[in-house]
């Protein structure tokens, strides 16, 4: 059977899927991005002087500096273990996944490494969980402080951008294109 016949007939299979480990860091980063939004949503709102902000600052930069050691992995991984080849693909639909992945990643890595920067610079501290004191590696300089707060906030809009843009693509995917796209981030079907 030719390729062409074989894709017209099964034109939602997947073309390949990312490993395990690739896409349990991706839904594991995903979930922790959210919940990162949140505790900086609610530390936001809460005044100053608010009993519990300092807990849940604590939790921001703890699951923010999760997500970093999640997205050094996840790339580590990646070098060793390329994305599966997606043979469906328009080329312009190729370049347009990759250039938004990378992006993503991009601030994946810059959100928390700018709000490291902000609390580095300020002198305050960063305790892991309550487990451990972070290092904090730079001087605590106004410099330094501008730097990760110009970074981190822009990024933030850089970030609701293109996860908004991911998950549209995402639904493209699924609801007109049916091109099998959702499941490669998915794990095999077992069954009939
Ligand atoms: C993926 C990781 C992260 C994301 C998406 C993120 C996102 C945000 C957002 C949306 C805000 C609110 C900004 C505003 O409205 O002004 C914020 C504030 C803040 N973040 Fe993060 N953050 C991340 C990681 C971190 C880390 C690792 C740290 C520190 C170790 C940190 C420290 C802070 C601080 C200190 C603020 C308060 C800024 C202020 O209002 O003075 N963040 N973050
Ligand atoms: C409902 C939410 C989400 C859905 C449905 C989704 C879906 C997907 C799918 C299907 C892929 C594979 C694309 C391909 O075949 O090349 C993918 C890749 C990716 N996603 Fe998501 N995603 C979601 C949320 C997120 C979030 C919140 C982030 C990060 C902020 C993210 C970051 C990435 C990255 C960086 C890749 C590229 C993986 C690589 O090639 O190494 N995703 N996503």
């Amino acid at each position: 059977m030719s390729t062409e016949v074989m894709i017209a007939a099964a034109p939602r299979a997947a073309t390949g899927r990312y490993t395990a480990a690739a896409q349990g860091l991706h839904w594991v980063s995903a979930a922790l991005m959210l919940a990162v939004l949140v505790l900086a949503w609610v530390m936001e709102s809460l005044p100053n002087n608010d009993s519990t902000r300092a807990t849940v600052v604590m939790l921001h930069k703890s699951v923010g500096l999760t997500i970093l050691a999640l997205t050094v992995a996840r790339l580590a991984w990646r070098a060793i273990h390329p994305p599966p080849p997606a043979a469906r693909w328009a080329a312009w639909e190729a370049a347009a996944a990759m250039a938004s992945h990378w992006l993503l990643y991009l601030v994946l890595l810059a959100m928390p490494i700018s709000g490291y920067l902000m609390s580095a610079g300020r002198g305050r501290a960063i305790p892991y969980f309550g487990l451990f004191e972070v290092p904090l590696l730079t001087p605590a300089t106004d410099a330094i402080w501008r730097i990760g707060a110009t970074v981190h906030w822009a990024g933030q809009w850089a970030l609701y951008t293109l996860v908004a843009l991911h998950i549209a693509a995402a639904v493209w995917h699924v609801a007109i294109r049916r091109d099998g796209t959702l499941d490669r981030m998915l794990p095999e079907q077992s069954g009939p």
